[in-house]
């Protein structure tokens, strides 16, 4: 499932009127970037949780039979292929939330679809990088400890009061931690550690009971961080259990980290990195 109801403010005003989750990067919408990770781990159904603004979002993921006959007539079957990409990539279902009150809320709103299977909750303006996967390994390792997986990832200590942070114990495999605590939003010398939860999460349905009767916490939001402490904190449980991703990741609802995203991904594009990547570097030269 991915969560793309949020009201996105700190894009306004691009987000007035669109998700924050349709803004392009390069040149496709930065929630494709992450129904194509879903896919390329093997992920073939997938449930958006929408808000306002809900059209252009789904839009986006069905044909556009105009469009297609138009670059048909025309014989541009390059932009047909990437047209007709986006409707084909997964079987894409959408549910709305309502009101936006909270993620943990927006992973409720799953109950249904979900019924009795494991799933994966991928933030809709979280991208990480195709040539980094991370996916893969935590659905291995939801297999094999059938305990929720967080990703984490090292941040700066200055920046962890914007993430849900971590408090592990080492495990026997490398880059995999066992979470004994998680605080959302903490203040640096509250901090349990710098390892910030980014937004990939691999869940069983037994999150839903917890998320029913977990009550609003930080900002007024129902957090899923607070339904994942309680799951860390029961001795009878699976527990959980964090992947320590150290590649590329981009956080496209935060206006710096999208604009590295878009130059950093247009440079090593075999289409416009030669060309750009002379440009940077004179750009570069003359700040
Ligand atoms: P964020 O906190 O980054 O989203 O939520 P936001 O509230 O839209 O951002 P700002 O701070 O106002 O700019 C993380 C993810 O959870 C989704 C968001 O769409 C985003 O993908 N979300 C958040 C929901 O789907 N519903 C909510 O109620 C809150």
């Amino acid at each position: 499932m991915i969560p793309a109801a949020g009201l996105g403010t700190r894009f306004l005003p691009a987000t007035k009127a669109m998700p924050k989750e349709m803004l392009p990067v390069v040149d496709k919408p930065a929630i494709q970037y992450v129904v194509e990770e879903a896919t390329a781990a093997g992920i073939d159904d997938v449930l958006i949780i929408i808000g306002r603004n809900k059209n252009n979002l789904s839009n986006h993921f069905d044909s556009v039979p105009e469009l297609e006959s138009t670059l048909e007539r025309k014989g541009d079957h390059s932009k047909l292929a990437k047209v007709q990409h986006s409707s084909e990539l997964a079987d894409i279902h959408f549910v709305r939330q309502g009101e936006p009150k909270g993620l943990g809320h927006a992973v409720l709103r799953a109950k249904a679809h979900v019924g009795d299977h494991p799933f994966a909750v991928l933030l809709g303006d979280d991208l990480i990088d195709e040539r980094d996967p991370l996916l893969t390994t935590m659905l291995d390792e939801h297999t094999k400890r059938g305990a929720a997986i967080v990703a984490l990832m090292e941040v700066d200590p200055d920046s962890i009061h914007l993430y849900g942070a971590a408090a592990v114990e080492a495990t026997d495999d490398e880059g995999v931690v066992k979470v004994t605590g998680l605080v959302e939003k903490p203040a640096k010398e509250d901090a349990p550690s710098n390892l910030a939860i980014i937004g990939r999460y691999v869940l069983s349905p037994s999150v839903f009971e917890i998320l029913e009767r977990t009550e609003p916490g930080k900002g007024g939001e129902i957090q899923l961080t607070d339904a994942l402490q309680e799951m860390a904190a029961d001795p009878d449980g699976p527990g959980v259990y964090g992947v320590v991703f150290r590649g590329r990741r981009y956080d496209t609802g935060d206006r710096v980290d999208y604009i590295k995203a878009i130059v950093q991904l247009a440079a090593d594009r075999e289409d416009l990195g030669p060309e750009l990547r002379p440009w940077f570097k004179d750009f570069a030269a003359k700040l």
